[in-house]
């Protein structure tokens, strides 16, 4: 509905490009990037359809204008990772591909690659670039649990009220990262998610304890692919099994419902999400690795 999907002559040139390039002459390059990791793959289900994507042979340009805010909405993605050199290349782009950020307002940098060639992010670390690291698991269905937690009602969010109430929980469960920045974040994120379940392409899922909101999860297909999002429980009520109980029927919707075979989830490493979700059988698939800059990050160093 609003995905678009668009394959240009690329501006990069890579040292792989340069290799291949001919001495002399005009080579117009346009080919389509390849795009390898699962984890990719999945991240790409919402720009799809909240957003657009731009193929540019060799990297991604990925928007979200409805959320110019949202970092990892408006963010590149590019086929090889970063190595010296690459900082000033890149943050071009990101210019070239986002000139309606007035001043720097963000710098967002995924890579897909083969793993061939070790990432050096150096340079970017020297310039107060912050580096994220994720783990990507995955899993085909996850069996019923037996556990009960008194109380407890998991329900889909489908009218205005329940949108509503999982904005609240949203902005409860976020922490010390609640700042005006963040709450306008979620309240786009949120209407993205109640458009994609409106057409079917998944579902948000809350938890009511005693008629409290205390628990959220959304999980989106497309195709054999399904990918969860924002599993979160309040602090007060942790560690009584509610977030497994929500993954695990958000789970059996994806794949019952949705038709995913792979249903994939992304952790920070050593967390108790990663210790949660490996516990309901989720297996690691691989790590990514990003950078991003924003002015909470310093004084950028180009
Ligand atoms: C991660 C998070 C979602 C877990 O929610 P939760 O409802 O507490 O999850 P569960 O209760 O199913 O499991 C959490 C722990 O409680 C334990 N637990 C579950 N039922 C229990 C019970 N009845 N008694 C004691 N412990 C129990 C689990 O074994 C697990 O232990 P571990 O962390 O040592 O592995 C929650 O901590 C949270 O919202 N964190 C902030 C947001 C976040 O990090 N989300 C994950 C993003 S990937």
């Amino acid at each position: 509905m609003f995905s678009e999907l668009t394959r240009h002559v690329s501006h990069e040139d890579t040292p792989s490009r340069r290799a291949l390039r001919p001495p002399q002459g005009l080579v117009l390059v346009c080919s389509t990037m390849q795009i390898r990791k699962l984890g990719t793959r999945s991240d790409l289900i919402f720009p799809r359809f909240c957003g657009r994507i731009d193929d540019r042979g060799d990297y991604l340009a990925i928007r979200t204008p409805s959320n110019p805010n949202y970092y990892w909405g408006n963010y590149l993605v590019f086929d090889h990772p970063p190595v010296r050199g690459c900082l000033s290349r890149w943050v071009n782009i990101f210019h070239h591909e986002f000139p309606d950020y007035a001043h720097p307002h963000h710098y967002a940098f995924a890579w897909d690659d083969d793993g061939r060639c070790e990432p050096d992010c150096t340079e970017f670390l020297q310039a107060n670039f912050r580096e994220e690291r994720e783990v990507v698991l995955v899993i085909d269905r996850i069996e019923a649990l037996n556990h009960i937690v008194r109380d407890l009602e998991i329900a889909e969010c489908r009218t205005a009220a329940d949108w509503d109430a999982a904005w609240k929980l949203l902005l409860r469960t976020a922490g010390p990262m609640l700042t005006p920045y963040h709450r306008e974040y979620c309240r786009v994120c949120l209407q993205h998610y109640r458009r994609m379940s409106e057409a079917g392409k998944g579902a948000w899922l809350l938890a009511r304890c005693g008629g409290e909101m205390v628990a959220h999860v959304g999980i989106y297909c497309d195709g054999e692919l399904g990918r969860f999002r924002q599993v979160a429980t309040l602090p007060s009520h942790r560690r009584r099994g509610i977030a497994s109980l929500l993954v695990a029927e958000a789970a059996k919707l994806g794949t019952e419902r949705f038709g995913a075979s792979k249903l994939v989830i992304v952790a920070d490493p050593d967390s108790s999400g990663e210790r949660l979700y490996k516990r309901l059988g989720f297996r690691e698939q691989e790590r990514n690795d990003q950078l991003s800059w924003s002015p909470a990050d310093g004084a950028l160093g180009i």
